[in-house]
C-alpha cells in the first residue's frame, strides 16, 4: 500500500514531519521519564516495542553465529524456529491491538495527529508484508538447515536479505510511533485511555 506523500513511505522516512511533532516539541525524548513521568500504559508500550527490537536483533546475532560457523545448523535450527514464530506472531497481535483497540482513540483525542496515526497502520500493512516475505524465506532456510540441503548457504542469505529489510522498517516505525504516541498520552495522561 503507498502513502498519500510517498516521501512518508516506511523504508524511505527518516523520521516523524514537522506537523506531527507538535506534542514531539513539548515533549522530546529526553524529557521522557525525566522531566515528564511516563505513566503505566506509555511505559508497557516502550517494554514491548523494546522486546521487539531485541528479539530482532538477537536474531540477527544468531544467523551472524551459524555464518562464521560459532553454531552447528541442527543446533541453530532448534534455537532458532521457536523464536522467529514468537517473534512474527507476537508483532503480528501487537499491530491488531493497535490498529483495532488503540489508534481509534488516540486519532480522536487529539485531530492535529490524526493523520499519524494513518501514517502508523499504513506502516503496519507494509510491515506485514514484510512479515510474510520473512516467513517464507525462513521456512526454506529451516528446511536446509534440517535437511543438510547443499542449498543452504543461498536460503540463508535469502532469509538475511528479507530479516534486515524487516528490522529496518519495524526500528522506523517503533521510533516514529512512541515519537507520536508518548507525547500524547504525556499531554493528555492515560486516564482517557484506560491507562492510569
Ligand atoms: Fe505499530
Ligand atoms: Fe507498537
Amino acid at each position: 500500500m503507498k502513502t498519500a506523500d510517498d516521501s512518508l513511505g516506511l523504508l524511505v522516512r527518516a523520521g516523524l514531519p514537522d506537523d506531527l511533532r507538535v506534542l514531539y516539541a513539548r515533549y522530546p525524548r529526553g524529557d521522557w521519564n525525566t522531566v515528564h513521568t511516563i505513566g503505566q500504559l506509555g511505559a508497557f508500550w516502550l517494554e514491548r516495542h523494546a522486546m521487539f527490537r531485541d528479539f530482532g536483533r538477537l536474531l540477527g546475532s544468531g544467523l551472524e553465529d551459524l555464518r562464521e560457523g560459532r553454531v552447528t545448523a541442527d543446533r541453530f535450527a532448534k534455537w532458532f524456529a521457536p523464536r522467529l514464530n514468537h517473534f512474527l506472531g507476537d508483532l503480528e497481535g501487537h499491530h491488531q491491538v493497535e490498529d483495532y483497540q488503540y489508534f481509534p482513540l488516540f486519532a480522536a483525542a487529539d485531530v492535529r495527529l490524526a493523520s499519524g496515526f494513518a501514517l502508523l497502520e499504513e506502516d503496519h500493512h507494509q510491515i506485514h508484508a514484510l512479515l510474510e516475505r520473512n516467513a517464507e524465506t525462513a521456512n526454506r532456510f529451516y528446511h536446509d538447515l534440517t535437511t543438510g540441503d547443499e542449498r543452504l548457504p543461498f536460503s540463508r542469505d535469502a532469509y538475511a536479505v528479507e530479516a534486515d529489510a524487516l528490522l529496518k522498517g519495524l526500528e522506523r516505525h517503533l521510533e516514529d510511533e512512541e515519537d507520536l504516541l508518548i507525547p500524547l498520552l504525556l499531554d493528555q495522561g492515560e486516564r482517557k485511555f484506560g491507562g492510569y
